[in-house]
């Protein structure tokens, strides 16, 4: 039992190393944690930067910055919860987070926001009331090659149209998986 336990910890573990490794955006709160050496008492311009990066704060980022600035997760879920400027994983199923740094904008980001907004019926930082889809956005999440990207359920996705983010989103609407 303990055994079983003890590699279902030790796969948790490796599944959320492997999703740090793949993610470009952790590699940038990297950077800025650096930028701050790593100073516990950088920790809200952190947060913020996690927020500009990923749309929302959510376990496995709070928990990276814990490590980064070495200071208890405790101390990062407070300040994460304590200020209404940052926003915790919101409630929909699926989230949808539209860069609009200014690569992607260029590119046509808030065209693709507004084709996604009109689909799934709210705003960006909303949720639809049968909390299917939630909407974000984000500033510049690290893959300006390939701009504009939105990033569904976690997956960076590459040169989005208006076509294609709305038949995402309809598709969720839809078959409500
Ligand atoms: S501006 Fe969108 S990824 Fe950089």
């Amino acid at each position: 039992m303990v055994t079983a336990i003890a590699e279902k910890r030790q796969q948790s573990v490796l599944a959320s190393a492997q999703m740090i490794a793949a993610d470009k955006r952790y590699k940038i709160l990297q950077t800025s944690m650096k930028r701050h050496q790593n100073q516990g008492d950088a920790l809200i311009e952190i947060l913020h930067r996690a927020q500009e990066l990923f749309g929302y704060l959510d376990t496995p980022q709070l928990k990276f910055v814990a490590k980064g600035l070495k200071i208890p997760p405790s101390r990062v879920f407070g300040v994460a919860t304590f200020y209404h400027f940052f926003q915790l994983k919101p409630k929909g199923r699926h989230t949808c987070v539209v860069c609009m740094g200014t690569a992607c904008y260029v590119k046509g980001a808030d065209k693709v926001l507004a084709g996604i907004e009109e689909q799934s019926g709210i705003k960006a930082g909303e949720t639809t009331s049968n909390n299917q889809v939630s909407v974000l956005t984000a500033r510049c999440i690290g893959a300006c090659g390939i701009a504009p990207a939105v990033v569904y359920d976690g997956a960076v996705t590459p040169r989005q149209g208006i076509e294609n983010a709305r038949k995402h989103i309809k598709e969720w609407m839809s078959n409500g998986s």
